[in-house]
């Protein structure tokens, strides 16, 4: 029996412009997702994925890494497990597909390249939900994080450290969100008003990459401030929500650098840039408001081999 493991994700800054070609900045969790594999004679797949809300992804990714690797079996079990639970909009569909392709690799001893395990992945979510722009993925393959652009792109892979001197708080809105109807009322309102939606992800993009730099310097208070500016825009385009926007003022009131939401919007998570001195505080006054604050840790190492 072979296990392999990929972290989930949380958009630091940059969301829904990165769907279309723009820079954003994304961060792998300790919260993973395993998937144990091993070949039977019985001639079936049989797949027990109780933590995958759509295993469609399992089945998906078998269906490509058998094609692209040209693997004949005798029959497959899969499994899998985790650490997390898929109502926070983590990335559970892009961990467990990048982990069943990369476990299906090294069972039947296929030489495996990063930019083929984006590109398999990749078709594999696309085939399944259609849109996305695959930072999920990157984030579940290379781990850290990252600077990420459509199609696999990583600008760069930062040294920011997010877990000692500064801190991120995760708020649970307790709304899970459907990101790819999100995504596409977005599409739908940069058809109506493409102007406007393109000045939009033109700024978030500038911010990003302002923020990278900050981030380089350590100076982390300039972050706090772009992903505030971040977050106004998304609030323009129409994604935040009125739980998202009382947990984020909050977690600003109470000493925060900055807090903005984290992914497509419409509920799930937000997030909080603090100094980790205050982190209590930042905790205590989202949860003041109605707001999950979930722990977790960023910044990990990405898809890997357990046993
Ligand atoms: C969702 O977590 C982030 C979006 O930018 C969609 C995507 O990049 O695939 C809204």
């Amino acid at each position: 029996m072979l296990t392999v493991s990929a972290p989930g994700k949380l958009m630091l800054m940059g969301e829904h412009a990165v769907v279309y070609g723009y820079p954003c900045i994304v961060t792998a969790v300790s919260e993973r997702l395993s998937v144990s594999i091993e070949e039977t004679q019985d001639e079936k797949i049989t797949i027990d994925a109780p933590q995958v809300k759509d295993t469609r992804f399992v089945d998906q990714a078998i269906i490509e890494g058998c094609k692209a690797w040209n693997i004949t079996h005798h029959g497959l079990r899969l499994t899998t497990h985790s650490n997390f639970s898929n109502c926070y909009g983590f990335g559970s569909s892009s961990a467990v597909t990048v982990a069943t392709l990369y476990a299906i690799a090294t069972l039947f001893k296929q030489s495996l390249d990063t930019k083929m395990l984006f590109d398999l992945a990749y078709q594999t979510v696309l085939a399944i939900q259609g849109v996305g722009s695959g930072f999920d993925i990157a984030a579940a393959i290379y781990g850290g994080t990252i600077v990420y652009t459509k199609g696999g792109k990583i600008l760069d892979q930062l040294a920011w450290d997010l877990n000692n001197d500064v801190s991120l708080v995760v708020g649970y809105t307790g709304m899970k969100a459907d990101t790819p109807t999100i995504v596409k009322e977005i599409a739908k309102k940069k058809e109506e008003q493409p102007e406007r939606v393109n000045r939009i992800f033109e700024a978030i993009a500038k911010l990003v990459m302002q923020a990278k730099t900050a981030g380089d310097k350590k100076d982390w208070e300039t972050v706090g401030k772009f992903m505030n500016f971040n977050q106004e825009y998304l609030r323009d385009l129409g994604v935040s929500t009125e739980k998202l926007e009382v947990m984020i003022h909050a977690a600003n009131k109470a000493g925060a650098y900055g807090a903005k939401l984290s992914g497509a919007g419409g509920g799930d998570c937000m997030i909080a840039l603090t100094l980790t001195e205050k982190k209590k505080i930042i905790e205590q006054a989202i949860i003041s408001v109605g707001g999950i604050v979930v722990p977790v840790s960023i910044h990990t190492e990405g898809v890997r081999i357990e046993q």
